[in-house]
């Protein structure tokens, strides 16, 4: 690819182009101030590539996502969530070897000190669970410090991702009054997580499969989305060095926004409030496409998906087949299709090319599944802890990395006295 060539004032610079290994072209602006003493503005970052990386890659005109090169679909359909896991970080399929070994250090790793479980006790019962949650990962690091030296980093990884759901639960049980439940090895990842929310020590629960596959789906989809807002911040914080934890506990702040992973809560109160206002599906379609309403369907648009996002497809069918399995009729799922076919079929939404996003459909799985609304965006954090741990790792590891400091166009007051 030949550089490019920028005219800046009546000067002419040229600029080299990188080419990543699927085709897309970047133009390298690394030396761009430092030659012309201009800078680029880009509000949101939509143009902007902040990394070079190899863990996920992205289409979104054609819709395609994959993991270290496997389409989501096949992921999803073949894998477990710890090996995704092992794949994302450490960038290839774990030989069985691996897998075991893996699966058994997340397994015994997902007690938390005993002196965490006081810091439960101090929240008020109405208290965000993403709010708890993000204070205890951060807290982690009072427990488990960063490894000095030259201790490898990958036995705190392996304690976050085993502590996450423990602390996520603890949470939910806080919650609701009940009695925290511990850790049970003898469970897989999905399975322990569920033991841990749904049983109580007076009588015996039994995991159901099909939602604990559910659940296995769920991870995976989530499980990394190259550099989102939560992402970028994850990288953007450990870009300082700031240790595992404070990055990751950044990372799930970022992700609590609606506009993000808190939309997966905001699109079932949504479903609600259309289901409380008699199934009105038009009156929301009309009330999105008002400028003077700040009213958006949730779950509809994405920054990179502009055809179809393939996570949202593959949740729609496992819908389907989940709710069937579990013998749940849910009116929201019936006004949810309804207003994906209007949104669809409306020049708005086609015209700004709007599709259901993952968040559209991962609420109605989470209703099926027993999981409380407060919790949605928890389990998109428990799902995206491996992506931001592989990417907060690929850039540790980079020995180009420098910390992000982006620059500003300055519009404020020019120099003036008191
Ligand atoms: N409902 C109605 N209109 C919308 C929606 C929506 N959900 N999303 C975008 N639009 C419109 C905007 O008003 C804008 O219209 P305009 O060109 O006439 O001004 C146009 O589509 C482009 O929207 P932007 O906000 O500029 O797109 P951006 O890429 O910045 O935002 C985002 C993407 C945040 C996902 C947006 O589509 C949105 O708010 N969606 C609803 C929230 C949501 O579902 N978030 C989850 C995203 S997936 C994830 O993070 C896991």
């Amino acid at each position: 690819m030949d550089d490019a060539k920028l005219i800046l004032d009546g000067k002419e610079y040229s600029l080299p182009t990188i080419v990543g290994s699927e085709g897309e072209v970047g133009i390298d602006i690394s030396k761009l101030r430092g030659t012309t003493g201009a800078i680029t503005l880009d509000s949101g970052y939509g143009n902007t590539g902040s990394c070079k990386s190899s863990i996920t890659f992205i289409d979104g005109e054609k819709g395609i996502l994959r993991y270290r090169g496997y389409p989501i679909e096949e992921v999803a359909d073949k894998m477990r969530f710890v090996d995704v896991c092992y794949l994302l970080i450490y960038g290839s399929l774990p030989t069985a070897a691996e897998s075991q070994a893996f699966r058994h250090e997340l397994t015994h790793h997902t007690l938390l000190h005993e002196d965490m479980k006081k810091f439960f006790e101090g929240y008020p019962s109405t208290a965000h669970p993403m709010s708890i949650l993000s204070a205890m990962i951060s807290s982690l690091a009072s427990f488990y410090p960063d490894p000095v030296n030259g201790e490898s980093v990958d036995l705190n990884i392996v304690r976050l991702l085993s502590k996450v759901k423990t602390i996520a639960a603890f949470s939910y049980k806080k919650s609701i009054g009940q009695p925290m439940v511990y850790p049970n090895n003898d469970l897989s990842y999905a399975g322990d997580f569920l033991n841990m929310m749904f049983s109580v020590p007076a009588e015996k629960y039994e995991i159901n499969k099909v939602v604990e596959n559910a659940l296995n789906l769920l991870l995976i989809l989530h499980a990394d989305h190259e550099q989102n807002c939560s992402t970028s911040t994850v990288r953007m914080v450990g870009s300082s060095q700031a240790n595992l934890y404070a990055s990751m506990a950044a990372g799930v702040s970022a992700l609590w926004g609606p506009l993000h992973g808190g939309a997966n809560q905001k699109v079932i109160k949504m479903l609600e409030m259309i289901q409380a206002d008699g199934g009105d599906y038009d009156k929301y379609v009309k009330l999105a496409k008002d400028k003077d309403s700040d009213f958006r369907l949730m779950g509809f648009g994405h920054r990179v998906y502009k055809n179809f996002d393939p996570r949202a497809q593959i949740l729609r069918a496992a819908a389907d087949k989940v709710l069937t399995n579990l013998g749940v009729t849910d009116p929201l799922l019936n006004i949810a299709k309804k207003l994906e076919q209007i949104a669809l079929e409306d020049t708005y939404f086609v015209d700004r090319k709007l599709y259901p996003n993952v968040d559209f459909y991962s609420g109605i799985l989470y209703r099926a599944m027993g999981i409380p609304t407060d919790m949605y965006t928890v389990m998109f954090a428990i799902g995206r802890l491996p992506g931001w741990i592989a990417q907060w790792k690929e850039m540790r590891e980079d020995p180009n990395a420098r910390i992000y400091r982006p620059r500003q166009i300055y519009t404020g007051e020019t120099k003036r006295s008191l």
